[in-house]
């Protein structure tokens, strides 16, 4: 199977899956604990069938959407991810242009390989800057500044990881932070010779660019994760700093990972733009809802202004309508594009795009639906108990 021949998302999976160390696919593939919220996230779009109307005339169909005065072509977008550079280098460019060729939204993570001035310079229209708010609030102050002096326009605040969680697959494979080479990580590799060569020839462990600045200079990459390390996570973090950065940030700010209806309204209320409800892809709390659970309660608490972009779990252009359903204006997803970019570069981060809209735009025509933003409650039927 080429990427090409990829038929869907869980095709992509399988690539990566040949592509990468053991190590490395169950890094991105891994959630919490029993990886019972993994499952849950998935289970979550099983609670509803969409129920079809026809004779409708559905020769033309859009699916565009419109987040924060900008038109996507796509109600998707790609999650942000931290280390992606592992998988392949440079992958946070390739995924930024990846988005950029699909007219989707880019979230680059902090704790990406690639800085943000660099992504910015690929798809400036395209990248939103999701931060974790640090231990040291002038290092959280300068993000900010960095980000709006390279033009970014949304700034996302990720609040749900206060503490690294309990990944077992990690621990069992021996992965840590910083990342090190255990003779059984180096018996494994074996098996994939071209990722080890390309590791090796970008010398290892990938630089976490974001936070050169912040370190002694001519420190190592190792040097810098440690560091990085040590500022994250932030337990202290609370609403105080998003105040602070609210004051700060002149542009559309977001808060990624918040469940409850509770604080969805504190933070309409502290002048928050959107909300990606999220509970991190299983990675966190692993007794976590998901947020297709919540996202009725949620955009009951925030009324219909606000912006809720769903995350976690999404797989089928099924899945999207059904969160547009529920009352959420897009959805994105990191896994799937993670793994076409391991398994294929920036034309496997676009067939993972390509697939989820060929999908979405399938299924609007099958329902009954022209638009995007037109799909609601009416085209949802409760599953059986
Ligand atoms: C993540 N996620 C994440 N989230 C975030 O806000 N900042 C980050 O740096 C990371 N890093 C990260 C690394 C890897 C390897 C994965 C798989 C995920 C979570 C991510 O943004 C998103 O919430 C989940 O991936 C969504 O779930 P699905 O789409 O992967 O099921």
């Amino acid at each position: 199977m080429n990427i090409e021949s990829a038929i869907n998302l869980e095709d992509l999976r399988q690539l990566a899956r040949r592509k990468l160390p053991r190590i490395a696919f169950d890094f991105i593939d891994g959630g919490a604990d029993d990886e019972r919220c993994l499952i849950r996230n998935r289970q979550a779009f099983e609670r509803y069938r969409l129920l079809p109307r026809y004779l409708r005339d559905v020769s033309q169909r859009d699916l565009s959407v419109s987040l924060f005065g900008k038109t996507y072509a796509s109600p998707i977008g790609i999650s942000p991810t931290g280390l992606a550079g592992l998988f392949r280098p440079d992958a946070d460019l390739m995924l930024a242009a990846a988005a950029r060729d699909a007219n989707v939204p880019f979230l680059l993570s902090s704790a990406a390989n690639a800085s943000i001035e660099d992504v910015m310079a690929v798809a400036p229209e395209h990248v939103w800057f999701q931060m974790y708010g640090t231990r040291d609030d002038r290092i959280n102050m300068d993000l900010v500044e960095r980000a709006r002096q390279v033009g970014v326009r949304v700034l996302v605040i990720s609040v749900d990881v206060p503490v690294n969680s309990n990944r077992e697959r990690n621990k069992r494979n021996g992965f840590s932070r910083p990342f090190r080479m255990t003779p059984s990580v180096v018996l494994d590799a074996l098996g994939h010779p071209a990722w080890v060569l390309r590791y090796l020839r970008t010398g290892g462990i990938p630089m976490m660019r974001n936070w050169m600045p912040y370190a002694r200079a001519g420190a190592s990459a190792a040097d810098v994760a440690d560091m990085y390390g040590t500022l994250t996570p932030a337990p202290m973090i609370s609403w105080d700093h998003i105040q602070r950065i609210r004051q700060a940030w002149p542009g559309t700010l977001v808060i990624k990972g918040l469940l409850h209806p509770e604080d969805a309204r504190e933070a309409l209320r502290r002048g928050v733009d959107g909300l990606v409800v999220s509970n991190h892809g299983g990675r966190q709390l692993d007794t976590a809802p998901s947020p297709l659970e919540m996202l009725p309660a949620i955009r009951a608490a925030v009324g219909n202004e606000m912006p809720l972009i769903l995350d976690s779990g999404v797989r089928r252009g099924s899945d999207v309508v059904m969160a547009r359903c529920l009352g959420a204006q897009s959805t994105i997803f990191g896994r799937p594009t993670l793994f076409g970019v391991a398994a294929a570069g920036q034309a496997g981060a676009a067939r993972a795009l390509q697939l989820v809209r060929q999908e979405i735009d399938m299924v609007m025509t099958q329902i009954g639906c022209r638009a995007f933003n037109e799909l609601d409650r009416s085209y949802l039927w409760p599953a059986p108990e």
